[in-house]
């Protein structure tokens, strides 16, 4: 069992400490956060003790979920990670690449793990993924839902920086050109925003995240050489089309005819994807693994995040 503390007790800390209190792999030792209301307040639901300060992590834990701000994520983590705690450091790693750097080099050589908390990598559609990557070709991730007045970062940083970290994932490429645009509609940042990106191996990929839809979408369509696979992140479901034969037919009126192969595996639905990523990073904890989302997948997410929100001529550059 691993003692875990969890740092940042707002939306995210209180999410994380709700998983971890019911996994056994974990012993949730500690909530810090400077707001001693609130911090008391989700220490005692969950029966842990309470702190103001990060530093009282290494005496009590030997891992941490950080979920404070990300601007102040290096400020906090890197501190932790000298300190010998691994941590698991919500997305985006941080706002800068300078602090993701810190954060990797103090993790990198203090031996810790340092996770990325993509959590839609954990998605139970998209861990059905793993064995389907063939030969992709085009992607396209969309990811809307309906505005709230909580909202603090752009979108792409907010929301869209999932979809660059998947579609980087399953490109299995650096990104080699990548063009956004966006609308400011809401709040002074970009509420809506699309990207296009061309990857170094030559797959590309259009992204589209927006906090002022009328519905919740989260989809991925992957265009592979062989087939045509469409994931609901939502639903948690995976469909797998392959076209066998296509005419168009000219005798009583034109019309197309097409008959394929749809198939619909079935999808193990082990739990949220929150309590699957962190049990993922608890097994890393305990046996010195790499994590599937690593402090440098974070930071290459955050690069393309950064380079959209620049192409989209957002003010905060
Ligand atoms: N994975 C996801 O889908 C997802 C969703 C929402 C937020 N997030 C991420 O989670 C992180 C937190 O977001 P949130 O929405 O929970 O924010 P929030 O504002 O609800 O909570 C942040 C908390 O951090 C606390 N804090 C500030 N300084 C601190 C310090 N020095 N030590 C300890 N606590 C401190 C604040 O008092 C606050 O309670 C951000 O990085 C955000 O991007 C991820």
């Amino acid at each position: 069992m691993t003692a875990v503390a969890v740092v940042g007790a707002g939306l995210m800390g209180a999410n994380h400490a709700r998983v971890l209190r019911r996994l056994p792999e974990a012993e949730l030792t500690l909530v810090v956060d400077p707001d001693g209301p609130r911090g008391r307040a989700l220490a005692e639901s969950v029966g842990a003790r309470y702190c103001a300060e990060p530093a009282a992590v290494a005496g009590l834990a030997e891992a941490a979920v950080l979920a404070v701000p990300s601007e102040r994520h290096a400020e906090i983590g890197v501190p932790l990670l000298e300190a010998g705690v691994d941590l698991l450091v919500e997305k985006p790693i941080a706002t800068t690449v300078e602090d993701a750097d810190a954060l990797i080099e103090a993790a990198r050589e203090h031996h810790r793990v340092l996770m990325t908390g993509h959590v839609e990598r954990f998605n139970p559609a998209v861990l059905q993924l793993d064995g389907l990557v063939h030969d992709p070709l085009h992607v396209e991730l969309t990811r809307m839902g309906p505005f709230s007045p909580r909202v603090t970062a752009d979108v792409v940083l907010d929301l869209m920086i999932h979809d660059l970290e998947l579609a980087l994932a399953l490109a299995g490429s650096d990104v080699e050109r990548v063009e956004g645009m966006g609308r400011r509609e809401r709040t002074d940042s970009l509420d809506l925003a699309t990207a296009l990106l061309r990857f170094r191996n030559g797959v590309t990929a259009s992204v589209t995240a927006s906090r002022i839809g009328q519905t919740k979408i989260r989809r991925i369509e992957l265009t592979q050489r062989t087939n045509f696979v469409v994931l609901d992140l939502v639903r948690q479901d995976l469909t797998i089309h392959r076209v066998d034969h296509n005419e168009f037919l000219a005798e009583g009126g034109v019309r197309y005819r097409q008959s394929g192969l749809v198939e619909i595996p079935f999808l193990e639905h082990r739990g949220e994807p929150l309590a699957l990523e962190l049990e993922h990073f608890l097994d890393c904890v305990m046996h010195r693994r790499s994590p599937r989302v690593t402090g440098l997948q974070g930071r290459r997410a955050l690069e393309v995040a950064l380079a959209v929100r620049r192409s989209a001529g957002s003010p905060y550059r």
